[in-house]
């Protein structure tokens, strides 16, 4: 059979090869082919309802699309140099299969309706792999939180020390940001839920197709209310690359403090074997590679973002081809980001962390808010208190003295109201304690946060 174009009638000249090298999309939307195969299926289905094929024709098209589903489960599905996407491939192949039956399959239905369909059952599925992702990793970062409720670091702001915080509130850290981004996916699953097939090119189906069927068979909680929106949006594609650049980010920078906090200087953490390299040349070196990729892997997706936005900007409705590459984008962005989430789910779950090295580290000037407290608990203004606590930590750095070095006399010598308890404020366990405020690193509330964060995961499993 001379192969032609799915769209070959109005031609009569044939594409230049380099120009069929240059738009095919087969390369990367072969990953979609059990989604367009389901497509397919769910299509004949509602073509036969309309008499568009027969009962026999119908058994004939789904028996082909499982043989079909078959090949590419097996790996042996035969492309032709001519299949310009996943969609042009199935349908060719159906087509051969079926003696010419397959040859109505796109009655009334544009390539634009259904690669849409087509990504957003894959999104769908993808966007549930990563709900479950980021649920293992929440549930780490609260196992691991449980583990260290009494153990305490110096937390930092602008990567100077500023005040101690226990290690279980820096883990709910994560944990709290990772639910947001939870929610986010759970809210963009409900965009994605809204079925396209049935909108034709642009102005819908000229075919009483039902769509409701098709919706229902494909598993889409509802069908696109305008067939122009639906050929066009990519903003529900977007939306989801976007939630996860931003787990992504935020990974990267969980990575970061990691880093830092594995290298000699810090020594708060040490990495398992198991997600650490070596160095070719210096038998010494335990790199966090691991972590650098997270933290690398996510320039790339902001990249890829940026892409996805550009791309949509300055389109004329409806379909352009442009919207072609929001695939390479999208797929690059999920099989980049959903790795980094399960690594670093394994990175938490088998590093380290030194106890003793975290506390020792905490300079005592990171008291020095409470000292400031300290006086304003006695009636100074907070703005003075400040002041007083200002020029004796810049004493400090003349006389080489500390913050729990002074004695009482000598504090008095900045306050008369300096008394003997201010010995009592200067340690670590004090300053937690007074933060005890709903969402502080006090005992009691990290305490709460941790029921809080529980109770999220139970719900769920319960639910
Ligand atoms: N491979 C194309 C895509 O991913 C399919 C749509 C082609 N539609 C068209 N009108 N040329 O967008």
């Amino acid at each position: 059979m001379k192969k032609s174009k799915l769209w070959g009638g109005r031609f009569s000249q044939k594409t230049d090869p380099e120009m069929e090298i240059f738009s095919e999309s087969l390369s990367f939307d072969k990953i979609l082919a059990a989604y367009d195969i389901g497509v397919n299926r769910a299509y004949a289905k509602a073509l036969q309802k309309i008499g568009i094929f027969t009962r026999k024709e119908l058994d004939r098209i789904l028996n082909n699309l499982e043989h079909i589903a078959i090949e590419f489960q097996a790996g042996t599905f035969p492309f032709e140099p001519g299949d310009e996407d996943i969609h042009t491939a199935i349908e060719r192949r159906l087509t051969e299969l079926t003696d010419g039956a397959g040859a109505k399959i796109h009655t009334g239905r544009s390539r634009n309706d259904q690669v849409m369909t087509d990504v957003l059952l894959y999104m769908k599925d993808k966007n549930r792999e990563t709900q479950a992702a980021v649920r293992t990793l929440q549930k780490n970062s609260l196992a691991l939180a449980k583990t260290h409720r009494n153990t305490v670091l110096p937390g930092y702001t602008h990567l100077q020390q500023a005040q101690p915080i226990l290690l279980s509130h820096y883990l709910l850290s994560l944990f709290w940001m990772l639910s947001r981004s939870f929610q986010r996916l759970e809210e963009n699953f409900v965009r994605l839920n809204v079925m396209p097939l049935g909108s034709g090119a642009l102005a819908g189906s000229a075919f009483p197709i039902d769509r409701k069927f098709l919706a229902r068979e494909l598993g889409f909680e509802r069908v696109s209310p305008n067939s122009a929106d639906a050929v066009s949006h990519r903003d529900v594609l977007t939306e989801f690359s976007g939630i996860l650049t931003q787990i992504s980010v935020t990974l990267s920078r969980y990575a970061e403090d990691f880093i830092l906090w594995s290298t000699q200087a810090f020594g708060f953490l040490t990495l398992s074997d198991a997600y650490s390299t070596g160095s070719s040349m210096m038998p010494q070196k335990k790199n966090p590679d691991s972590l650098e990729l997270i933290r690398g892997k996510a320039a790339g997706n902001i990249g890829r973002l940026t892409a996805l936005l550009s791309l949509e900007k300055g389109l004329p409705l409806t379909y352009n081809r442009d919207l072609q590459e929001d695939k390479v984008q999208l797929f690059a962005i999920v099989n980049n980001a959903l790795p980094a989430i399960k690594i670093f789910a394994q990175v938490l779950a088998t590093s380290r962390f030194h106890k003793k090295r975290m506390k020792e580290a905490i300079h005592p000037f990171t008291l020095a808010t409470d000292l400031a407290d300290y006086l304003t608990e006695k009636g100074v203004p907070f703005r003075e208190a400040h002041a007083v606590v200002g020029k004796l930590v810049r004493d400090c750095g003349d006389t080489g003295k500390n913050l729990n070095s002074f004695s009482l006399d000598e504090f008095k010598a900045y306050s008369p109201l300096f008394e003997k308890d201010v010995l009592d404020w200067l340690t670590i366990e004090h300053s937690l304690s007074r933060r005890n405020i709903a969402g502080g690193t006090g005992p009691e509330a990290v305490e709460n946060s941790l029921k809080e964060a529980e109770n999220i995961l139970k719900q769920e499993t319960n639910g």
